[in-house]
C-alpha cells in the first residue's frame, strides 16, 4: 500500500528514541557540570578569590543549558511523528471508504504512540533510560582520575590514566593502601572521581547514565560469604535476574548456562553451608555472569581462600579470558596470578606506576621490591639460577622453565 510506505519513509523508531534520549541526558550532564562550576564559583567570590564577573559568566553559562534543555523538550520531534500517524489513519480510512483499517497502519499508530509517551518520560527522567551502547573496544578508559576520601587526606588515586582493551585480562598489583579498590569502587560508581573522568566502552561515565554504565559491569569482591544472597545455589544466580526482571521462563537455562562456566552445575539445590569457600566464590562469579556483562571485575576474590579454591578461581578467570568475550579485570596481591594476565597495572601510592605485558614488568625485580610487592616464584628461581651464572629466558610458569633448562 502506497499511503503506508510513504508514512515509513519518514516514521521515527527506537533508534531515534534513544538518540533523543542521549541528547536530553547529554544536556543534563553539561548543566550538572556547570551547576557545579557555579557553587564553586559562588563560594571562591565569597573568599574575594574571584570577580563578580567570573561568576556571571558561569551563571549565564547554567542559563543557557538550561535553555537548550527547554528547547530540545520543545521541539520533540516524536510530537510531529504522532500527528503523522493519526493523519495516516484518517487517510487509510477514507480511502478504504471507513471499511476495515490495515493492520499495518494500526501498527505504525500505536508505534508512535508509545515513542511519543516514552520520549515524555525521557524529558522528565532527564534521558536515563538511554540505551548505552559499545561505542568503541576500550572497555574502560581513565582519563587524569584523582580522588580523594575527604579535602584534607592525601590522593587516594593520583592522576591515574590507562585504557584497557576489551577481551584482555588484566591484573592490577600494589601494595596495601595503594588505591586499587578505591578505583574498583570508583568503576562501579560507588565513588565519584574528584578530577579526571573514565570511560566504558567509549561512554563518558557520570551521574545520569551511571544505571546504563552499571549494565556492563560485575564485579566479585574478596569475602565469599558476603555474597551469597539465595537460600541455594540456584535461588542466588537467580537473585540477580529478578531484580533485572527477566522473565521467570528464561531463569534456568541462564542459571545452568551460569553454573556451567563455573562448573557448578551439579550443585544447584546446595544450601550455602554445605558449601567451601572456593565454591561459593563460584557461585558469585556464576551470579554476576548470569546479567552478562561485558566487564568482570575481581577485587582480590581469590584472597581468603584455600590453595585448592585459589586455583580453581584462577582457573575461571583464564577459561573466561579464553573465551574471549569478556574483559577481565582481577585486582591481586597473588604474584603468581598475574603470569596468567594479558596486561599488569601496578599501583603505588594512588599513583599508577607501572603497565606491560607480565614479562615487562617482571623485568626489574629490584623496583618492584621496592615498593613492597612479591615476586612470583618462578622469577625468584630465575633469579637464583642467574647469581650461579645460569641464564634462562623469562617463563610463564615453573613447568615451562623446567621445561627450558632441560633441553
Ligand atoms: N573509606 C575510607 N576512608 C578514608 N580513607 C580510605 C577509605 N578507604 C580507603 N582509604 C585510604 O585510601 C587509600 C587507598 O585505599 P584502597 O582501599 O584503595 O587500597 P588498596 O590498594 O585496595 O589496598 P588493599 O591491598 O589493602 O586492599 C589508602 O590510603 C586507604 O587508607
Ligand atoms: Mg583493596
Amino acid at each position: 500500500m502506497k499511503i503506508i510506505e510513504e508514512y515509513n519513509k519518514t516514521a521515527l523508531t527506537d533508534n531515534d528514541l534513544n538518540d533523543y534520549k542521549k541528547l536530553i541526558n547529554e544536556f543534563h550532564h553539561k548543566l550538572a557540570e556547570s551547576k557545579a562550576e557555579l557553587s564553586i564559583a559562588k563560594e571562591k567570590y565569597a573568599k574575594l578569590e574571584v570577580e563578580k564577573d567570573e561568576v556571571k559568566k558561569i551563571k549565564a553559562e547554567v542559563s543557557f543549558q538550561k535553555n537548550e534543555i527547554a528547547k530540545i523538550a520543545n521541539s520533540n520531534p516524536f510530537v510531529l511523528n504522532f500527528e503523522n500517524a493519526k493523519k495516516l489513519i484518517k487517510m487509510v480510512k477514507s480511502e478504504n471508504n471507513n471499511a476495515e483499517i490495515d493492520e499495518e497502519a494500526i501498527n505504525a499508530f500505536v508505534k508512535a504512540k508509545q515513542l511519543l509517551k516514552e520520549s515524555k518520560i525521557s524529558i522528565q527522567d532527564k534521558g536515563r533510560g538511554i540505551k548505552l551502547e559499545k561505542n568503541n573496544d576500550i572497555a574502560i578508559k581513565v582519563s587524569n582520575l584523582s580522588f580523594k576520601y575527604a579535602p584534607d587526606f592525601p590522593y587516594a588515586l593520583n592522576n591515574v590514566n590507562f585504557e584497557i582493551k576489551h577481551g584482555e585480562y588484566v591484573t592490577i598489583i600494589g601494595h596495601n593502601g595503594s588505591g586499587k579498590s578505591t578505583l574498583s569502587k570508583i568503576f562501579i560508581g560507588v565513588l565519584k572521581p574528584e578530577e579526571g573522568s573514565y570511560e566504558i566502552f567509549g561512554n563518558k561515565v557520570h551521574k545520569n547514565n551511571l544505571d546504563q554504565i552499571r549494565k556492563f559491569l560485575g564485579i566479585v569482591f574478596q569475602n565469599p560469604d558476603n555474597q551469597f544472597i539465595g537460600s541455594t545455589v540456584q535461588a542466588d544466580i537467580a537473585f540477580g535476574l529478578e531484580n533485572k526482571r527477566v522473565e521467570p521462563h528464561l531463569m534456568p537455562e541462564i542459571i545452568l548456562e551460569a553454573a556451567k562456566k563455573v562448573r557448578m552445575e551439579n550443585f544447584l539445590d546446595k544450601e550455602p553451608l554445605n558449601l567451601s569457600g572456593g565454591q561459593k566464590q563460584r557461585v558469585a562469579i556464576a551470579s554476576a555472569l548470569a546479567l552478562n556483562p561485558e566487564i568482570l571485575i575481581f577485587d582480590e576474590a581469590t584472597s581468603m581462600l584455600d590453595p585448592k579454591g585459589n586455583r580453581e578461581i584462577k582457573e575461571i578467570m583464564v577459561d573466561l579470558r579464553n573465551q574471549g568475550n569478556k574483559t577481565i579485570i582481577s585486582i591481586t596481591h597473588d604474584m603468581d596470578e598475574i603470569l596468567n594476565a594479558d596486561k599488569v597495572i601496578v599501583m603505588n601510592g594512588g599513583k599508577m606506576v607501572q603497565i606491560g605485558t607480565p614479562e615487562e614488568v617482571l623485568k626489574d625485580k629490584d623496583f618492584l621490591r621496592s615498593i613492597k610487592l612479591d615476586i612470583p616464584f618462578v622469577g625468584t628461581v630465575e633469579e637464583a639460577l642467574a647469581e650461579q651464572g645460569i641464564t634462562v629466558n623469562h617463563s610463564k610458569d615453573m613447568k615451562e622453565l623446567v621445561d627450558q633448562l632441560c633441553k
